[in-house]
């Protein structure tokens, strides 16, 4: 799940477009090309993308596995398929993809994908390991969505994509660094769609439960001994059909929406209260 970065595709039909410039579609043909790139879950965002006519970049350390997925995809969809190589917690690396995100105004849409996991429990881990995770997970995706967003929010269109996690919302769960980082994509998406949504860029955080990935190796689990494993395009189908409704949180796995609607309300219900000069009561001590 890495980023993919793509702009309009020329199919009216699935072609996300902010309202306000419905009036200016344009003939794909004659224009500029689109392009995306992508990160994982990639396969199915790559296949389902191209397949709405987006020209893709794909981005990714393993360079052949992307040549080998970008072949059959070109030929089934004529689309564009660019590939960088990156490891995105090089610095080096991760300047490239900025830079192309910045200044590549073709680039409409990024799907922030990139994401890893560690085993073991917080006082087993190493902290080596522990910064890498936070480099890749929270460093490089906010850097990604900094690099485009001023552009996107300039055009007033656009959209960024960052896949998070249930764990997220989950430190019972016991990933907790891994937790705390996918907490941290889900707050920046919802301030992101609080800044930028009014610009017209439509940012969605995307929650995954347990997803048939090569994830569950890093951290040493066996996939096929875990329950309830999502197909990987169960849940890419589920997360556009999120995007194409604009929800700015989409939680795959989570059977009544209530539940999600419940807690953010109970969390917006707090804010008024914060403003206090004075302790609560139930903080105050007695001199
Ligand atoms: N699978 C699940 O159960 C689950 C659940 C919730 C959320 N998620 C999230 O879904 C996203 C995708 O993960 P996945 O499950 O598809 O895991 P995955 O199978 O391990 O895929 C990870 C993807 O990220 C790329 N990547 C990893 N390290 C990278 C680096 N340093 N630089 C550039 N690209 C890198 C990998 O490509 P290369 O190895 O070629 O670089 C691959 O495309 C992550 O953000 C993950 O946290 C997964």
């Amino acid at each position: 799940m890495t980023a993919i970065i793509f702009t309009y595709n020329h199919d009216e039909r699935h072609e996300y477009r902010s309202p306000q410039r419905k009036e200016q579609s344009h003939d794909h043909k004659s224009s500029s090309p689109h392009y995306r790139r992508l990160h994982r879950h990639r396969r199915s965002y790559a296949e389902r993308f191209a397949r709405r006519g987006h020209d893709l970049v794909l981005v990714a350390r393993d360079v052949a596995r992307l040549e080998a997925m970008a072949g059959p995809l070109r030929q089934e969809t004529r689309v564009a398929i660019d590939i960088i190589q990156a490891d995105l917690t090089q610095p080096a690396d991760l300047a490239k993809v900025e830079t192309r995100l910045r200044d590549d105004a073709r680039i409409g849409i990024l799907v922030n994908n990139a994401g890893t996991a560690i085993g073991g429990t917080f006082v087993e881990q190493s902290i080596d390991d522990m910064t890498r995770l936070v480099a890749l997970n929270t460093t490089a995706l906010l850097r990604l969505a900094s690099a485009i967003a001023p552009r996107l929010a300039k055009s007033g269109e656009g959209a960024i994509i960052n896949i998070g996690s249930v764990v997220g919302l989950a430190p019972e769960f016991g990933m907790t660094v891994y937790g705390a980082t996918k907490a941290f994509v889900l707050f920046l998406s919802q301030g992101l769609s609080l800044e930028l949504g009014p610009k017209g860029v439509y940012v969605q955080a995307v929650l995954p439960a347990t997803t048939r990935t090569e994830i569950w190796g890093h951290v040493g689990a066996d996939v096929n001994a875990l329950s309830n494993v999502m197909e990987v395009n169960d849940l890419v189908d589920a997360a556009l059909v999120g995007f194409d409704r604009r929800e700015p949180v989409t939680i795959p796995p989570l059977p009544d929406a209530g539940q999600w609607e419940a807690f953010d309300s109970a969390r917006k219900a707090m804010l008024a209260n914060f403003g206090n000069a004075l302790p609560a009561e139930r903080y105050r001590t007695v001199a």
